[in-house]
């Protein structure tokens, strides 16, 4: 029979448990008949209970104890709110053993430990919602997962840390500098006091986890990623680059490299030979993924990159996060708002709130396919296609030009753009683009440059995507 009051408990009180106390406060009417049911929270586990809190709670509902919400048969619903990874799994699993539904905004446990956890689910006929792990309010898994679940996506790219973009938008647009900008960042709350998981590209590497695994089907690993943060970036080269008609991004890519035609099967495996998909394979270019029925191959990144400025997500500016996918029945989508914050990210759980709730009543079905993604085989960091954005110091002589022409030209890389910035002392500053290029031939060439007597230091090497 379904239940007409569902009684939750919310495990942490901190920026989002408020703000889903908050939202339930705010909405209850019509998150109440949107559920089907009146949500009760029943008790809220917090380390410190004399805290001053962001939200109006009873003090009666605050425990330290975990078991008295993790054991209490009247609870269906928890909400894990607390962060971190070992004692968040503890907790989900002791719930989804005393038959509770699950509810997370933690991204590094759903990256790390999701799939396992979601089969820990569906064998116990629950569900784990985690629709605020990635992007905040934006609702980025349940398109992913079924509003566009009858194409075969080509690829995803976002904007999915909101620290390194509001950065990287206070250096373009105000000429600000990196520790400058990342200083206002943190007085804003924007960012950590320690911010190197932001800066160094870790956090948005685990968001492309779980987003890559729910758009290719794929269970993704942290490792499976290349990952380089914003550490490096000059004024100088966010100057430059809009200049040349580009902003700078930390960009999540994810891309699903069709197998060739060709290339031998192995039934045993359902994959591609290494070999033979390596040599066809061409990543950076969604363009090059010509239909196939075979398996394709994975190709991961985060990094800083040039991006047009023409393109959706130059736009996506500060704190704001957003994804662009490409689908090959729907074209280009894009997803855009606020990647974090106490309400934006309510918003998101406590639509998972409403779909546990449902689900409760018998209404939804589980829907659980992640548990079933298998690991695809993924593209080597050295195979993969960009082209390349460079600033570096060489002597203002005749014939700089003509030698690294002549050092990237042997090394099969072609240049699109190169331009001297400036002369100070007999030394210039020189800016170059290449056409798109695998990295090893790349980095041959920049091997090659570096040897090259005329050149005195190089500054910045950056990606450039989409052009
Ligand atoms: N903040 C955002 O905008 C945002 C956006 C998307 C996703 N998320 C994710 O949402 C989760 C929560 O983030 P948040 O920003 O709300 O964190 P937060 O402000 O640090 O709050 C954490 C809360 O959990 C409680 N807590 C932590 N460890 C505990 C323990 N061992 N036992 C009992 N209580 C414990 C804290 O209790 P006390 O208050 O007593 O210290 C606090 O109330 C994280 O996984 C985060 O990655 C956050």
């Amino acid at each position: 029979m379904a239940k007409k009051t569902v009684q939750v408990g919310l495990l942490g009180l901190g920026t989002v448990g408020a703000g889903v106390c908050r939202l339930l406060q705010m909405n209850s009417e019509q998150i109440n008949r949107r559920a089907g049911a009146r949500i009760e929270i029943k008790k809220i586990l917090v380390r410190d209970k004399k805290r001053k809190r962001e939200a109006a709670v009873a003090p009666q509902l605050l425990t330290t104890d975990p078991q008295e919400i993790l054991r209490d048969p009247a609870i269906d619903v928890i909400i894990e709110l607390i962060g971190g990874v070992q004692e968040a799994h503890t907790h989900i699993t002791e719930a989804l053993r005393h038959k509770k539904f699950v509810i997370t905004a933690n991204k590094d446990l759903m990256a790390t430990a999701g799939a396992d956890l979601l089969a820990l689910a569906r064998e116990k006929g629950l569900n784990i919602y985690y629709e605020a792990s990635v992007g905040g309010g934006i609702p980025l898994i349940r398109p992913l997962k079924y509003s566009l679940g009858a194409n075969r996506i080509e690829r995803i790219m976002g904007i999915i840390n909101g620290t390194t973009n509001y950065i990287l938008t206070k250096m373009s647009l105000e000429g600000m500098d990196f520790d400058t900008a990342l200083a206002e960042a943190q007085a804003k709350g924007f960012a950590e006091q320690d911010p190197a998981n932001d800066l160094e590209g870790t956090d948005a590497a685990y968001k492309l986890c779980i987003l890559a695994g729910l758009a290719f089907n794929s269970r993704v690993r942290f490792e499976d990623i290349h990952v380089q943060g914003i550490g490096g970036i000059n004024q100088r080269d966010v100057f430059y680059a809009r200049e040349l008609g580009f902003g700078i991004k930390l960009l999540a890519i994810g891309e699903e490299i069709a197998a060739p035609a060709a290339a031998a099967f192995d039934p045993a495996t359902g994959a591609a030979s290494a070999s033979e998909a390596e040599s066809d394979s061409r990543s950076g270019s969604a363009a090059s993924s010509g239909p196939s029925t075979l398996p394709g191959r994975l190709a991961l990144r985060v990094h800083p990159a040039l991006l047009p400025l023409t393109h959706p997500l130059a736009s996506v500016l500060y704190e704001n996060n957003a994804l662009f996918v490409v689908g090959n029945a729907v074209g280009e989508v894009m997803f855009y708002g606020a990647g974090a914050g106490a309400l934006p990210t309510a918003s998101s759980v406590v639509a998972d709130l409403i779909d546990a709730v449902r689900n409760i009543n018998h209404e939804v079905e589980n829907g659980i396919m992640e548990a079933d993604f298998q690991p695809k085989k993924f593209v080597p960091k050295e195979a993969l296609f960009s082209a390349f954005y460079l600033r570096l110091q060489a002597k203002d002589e005749p014939g700089v030009f003509a030698s690294l022409a002549t050092a990237f030209g042997q090394e099969g890389v072609s240049l699109d753009m190169i331009l001297q910035k400036r002369s100070i002392a007999g030394i210039a500053e020189i800016v170059l683009v290449t056409h798109e290029v695998e990295e090893k031939n790349f980095n041959r060439a920049l091997g090659r440059i570096q040897k090259t007597p005329a050149i005195k230091e190089l500054n910045s090497v950056l990606r450039v995507i989409g052009k």
